[in-house]
């Protein structure tokens, strides 16, 4: 299974921080916002992972994450052009999905919770089996995202992409899971009238096919589109707060590697010494010292 972060965009919203760069790189309290993201895909198991950026800020992209291989994960990189809209992800990383099932995070997305694991095997066994799968997370401010109606069996009845009447508050979270053969419904994909190619139109594809499964993030789960000057500072405490009660680095991705296996030892210790000023550093030092 592939996977793919979208880290592009303009980055408007966020200006004047954003003028100078990523949004997706800045920080969300101790680590780039898209640890965040590169964190989940990780945690799903997925080694092979296209980042795609703006042109302008694909080198800056690279000098912190290179070819992945200090977290055990393959790191393939690819220009947007211009923000054309999410769908474009799969005509722009068509080649290196392939023949295979594929996920895609937004870099601007934060999960973290309680049975996240096991949410993540039933959307990979759904794209397996020829389905989709979509997040839903209750939200005060259904117009601003992307929404899901479900029936009683959580059954998606429709989609709407920031409707003025939204039918539920389940906000579609930034995590989309497909089948092999996601570019082909991608590339029927017309402009939406702001002129993107929508998500949301590529799941609603999928949902008239009856291939279309939502996965509901329960009570007490964290999620965060970090889009804003305040969801940015909300989650950065949350993070925060997290951490220092649980004595703990969340979202890690040297952490998640080691726990895979995909990175041994001495490859841990090379980040836990590059980072031992801080707490990052002495989290990872500490992993390294339980296994001895
Ligand atoms: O966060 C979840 C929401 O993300 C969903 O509920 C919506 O259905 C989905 O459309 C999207 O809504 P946003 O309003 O957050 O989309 P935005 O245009 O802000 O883009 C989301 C991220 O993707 C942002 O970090 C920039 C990046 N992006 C966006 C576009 C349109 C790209 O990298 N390329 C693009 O072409």
């Amino acid at each position: 299974m592939k996977g793919i972060i979208l880290a592009g965009g303009s980055g408007t919203r966020l200006y004047p921080i954003t003028e100078g760069i990523s949004k997706q790189l800045m920080p969300i309290y101790d680590k780039p916002m898209i640890f965040y993201p590169l964190a989940t895909l990780m945690l799903a198991g997925i080694k092979d992972i296209l980042v795609i950026t703006t042109p302008e800020d694909q080198a800056q992209f690279k000098k912190l994450l290179k070819d992945g291989s200090e977290f055990g994960i393959n790191l393939t990189y690819k220009e947007q052009p211009s923000p054309d809209g999410l769908a474009q992800a799969f005509i722009i990383g068509e080649e290196f999905i392939g023949d295979e099932a594929c996920a895609m995070i937004l870099g601007d997305n934060i999960f973290y919770g309680n049975g996240f694991n096991s949410v993540l095997e039933n959307a990979k066994e759904n794209a397996i089996n020829g389905k989709a799968t979509i997040f839903g997370n209750q939200v005060r401010d259904p117009e601003r995202f992307g929404i899901m109606e479900l029936d009683e069996n959580n059954n998606v009845l429709s989609v709407e992409e920031k409707p003025e009447n939204p039918k539920s508050n389940y906000a579609i979270t930034g995590l989309y899971f497909y089948p092999k053969g996601v570019s082909e419904f991608a590339k029927t994909i017309k402009p939406s009238q702001r002129g993107e190619l929508e998500i949301t139109t590529l799941n609603d594809i999928y949902r008239m096919q009856g291939n279309l499964k939502a996965e509901i993030l329960e009570e007490g789960f964290t999620w965060f589109d970090t889009g804003t000057f305040d969801s940015e500072l909300d989650a950065a405490n949350m993070i925060r707060t997290i951490e220092n009660n649980k004595d703990k680095i969340i979202c890690c991705p040297e952490q998640i590697a080691y726990y895979r296996g995909w990175i041994d030892k001495e490859k841990l210790q090379e980040r836990a010494t590059l980072l031992r000023k801080n707490n990052y550093g002495k989290y990872l030092q500490k992993l390294i010292d339980e296994t001895k």
